[in-house]
């Protein structure tokens, strides 16, 4: 059946799935019948008999994973993807990431932007983004519509940014009233879109940029509107001792008494957590969006996983494009295992990041982060998934632990043949 313009919805794929349903499990699903309903959700996963029906059949190097879930992207600054990073963030984001955004009052130029970054994540393989966007109402928009448009599951944040001291003048919400109306004038825009991948996120850009009063207001919109939250915490050496010197607490403790710590809320970074933090984020049911890439240049300590997981911790994989100069989620897959290698080496024995925990991360992780049925290649859960050749052996061998290790650390986006987000191609 033909759902929209040229795009087909497939309603049995045939194929070998490998997919990472817990930090610690591989399953390899030797071809499998994939059946998809029409509403984009799996019916039915199992065994294909030797004569089963199949709409598709993926080639036999070709296997179905789940679509990458990018927990923290800044999408105005995409324009400066793999650029300008020779700066400490607080001086980053002043000389270049403020100036950048600001542009987005340009709604053209924020159409434009949309319009080439969106299906460049997707050819990624990236089905679910946790986007910031600036703090325009209109671009915001405009992004929500680009993802409904063009098929990509996607929570979209106005940034709330209204400190006098942490944002220039140029560049900042006149006011905390101004900045909690804005806010709730996105979420109502975003719903009116009607779409069922996209939802609003409210989106204080971090302590430093907000206001007690703002922040407040923000944590009391969440709970009136059902709405999840995003901020940054804990980024580094500078925004941790902003928060200790203003708050008198740690980050974590700190948004938690402004009423931020709720179910799902996404926490960037948070490189530099303690125990209390990573008890009370297990217990207030958030997370953390681990953007292992982006923290070689913006924290001086890598994030710990292990430490996280173990914690009860919800933890999901993202870019913070464009302070993580890399779209792709493979990439941040082996910069994870680099950054659990890190924190052995700053003390913690026992922090080493596999390829399987990595890859959870990326996937399944992500989505129960966002609170998203989607991560896993199982019935019930939305069909957001990716074809993908597997990487070329010198030595062919029935090894599949090994297979998925050199997938997820050598493929490319040239690598991936379809995406489908909620059983609709889209790449
Ligand atoms: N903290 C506040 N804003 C930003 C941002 O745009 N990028 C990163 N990495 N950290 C931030
Ligand atoms: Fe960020």
């Amino acid at each position: 059946p033909v759902r929209r313009g040229i795009v087909v919805a497939v309603t049995t794929i045939r194929a070998t799935v490998l997919h990472t349903p817990s930090p610690d499990r591989l399953d390899v699903l030797v071809d499998q019948a994939i059946e998809i309903d029409d509403t984009g959700r799996i019916e039915r996963i199992g065994a294909a008999g030797p004569d089963a029906h199949a709409d598709v059949v993926l080639p036999d190097d070709t296997v179905i994973v789940p679509g990458f879930v990018d927990t923290h992207l800044h999408a105005p600054q995409w324009p400066q993807l793999g650029t300008a990073l020779d700066l400490p963030l607080d001086q980053w984001l002043f000389e270049y990431t403020f100036p950048l955004e600001a542009r987005f009052a340009d709604l053209e130029f924020a159409r434009q932007v949309w319009d080439h970054m969106v299906p460049s994540l997707l050819r990624h393989g990236t089905t679910t983004v946790t986007y910031y966007a600036s703090i325009h109402e209109a671009a915001t928009t405009a992004l929500a519509e680009t993802c409904a448009r063009l098929g990509q599951r996607a929570f979209v944040g106005r940034c709330a940014m209204d400190h006098p001291d942490g944002t220039p003048e140029w560049y900042r919400d006149p006011s905390p009233e101004a900045s909690i109306a804005a806010s709730a004038r996105s979420i109502d825009e975003i719903r009116a879109i009607g779409s069922q991948l996209v939802q609003p996120i409210i989106t204080p850009r971090f302590i430093p940029a907000c206001t007690d009063e703002a922040l407040t207001g923000l944590a009391a919109l969440a709970a009136d509107t059902d709405t999840l939250i995003q901020t940054h915490c804990s980024e580094g050496d500078w925004e941790h001792g902003h928060v200790l010197e203003r708050c008198g607490v740690t980050d974590a403790h700190a948004l938690d008494r402004f009423g931020l710590m709720r179910e799902h809320t996404v926490l960037a970074h948070a490189t530099h957590l303690d125990d209390t933090d990573r008890a009370l984020i297990a217990q207030r049911g958030a997370g953390v969006a681990h953007c292992p890439l982006s923290n070689v240049y913006f924290s001086e300590r890598a994030f710990s996983a292990r430490a996280a997981i173990e914690a009860g911790v919800r933890v999901g994989l993202g870019t913070d494009i464009a302070g993580g100069p890399s779209p792709s989620l493979f990439a941040q897959c082996g910069h994870a295992m680099v950054a659990g290698r890190r924190r052995v080496d700053e003390g913690e024995a026992d922090a080493r990041v596999d390829t399987t925990t990595a890859f959870w991360m990326a996937t399944a992780g992500g989505a129960d982060l966002l609170g998203v049925d989607a991560g896993v290649i199982e019935a019930g859960r939305w069909f957001d998934a990716v074809a993908i050749r597997l990487p070329d052996q010198v030595v062919p061998d029935g090894d599949w632990a090994s297979r998925f290790e050199r997938l997820v650390r050598l493929a490319t986006p040239n690598d991936i043949r379809s995406v489908w987000v909620a059983g609709r191609q889209v790449v």
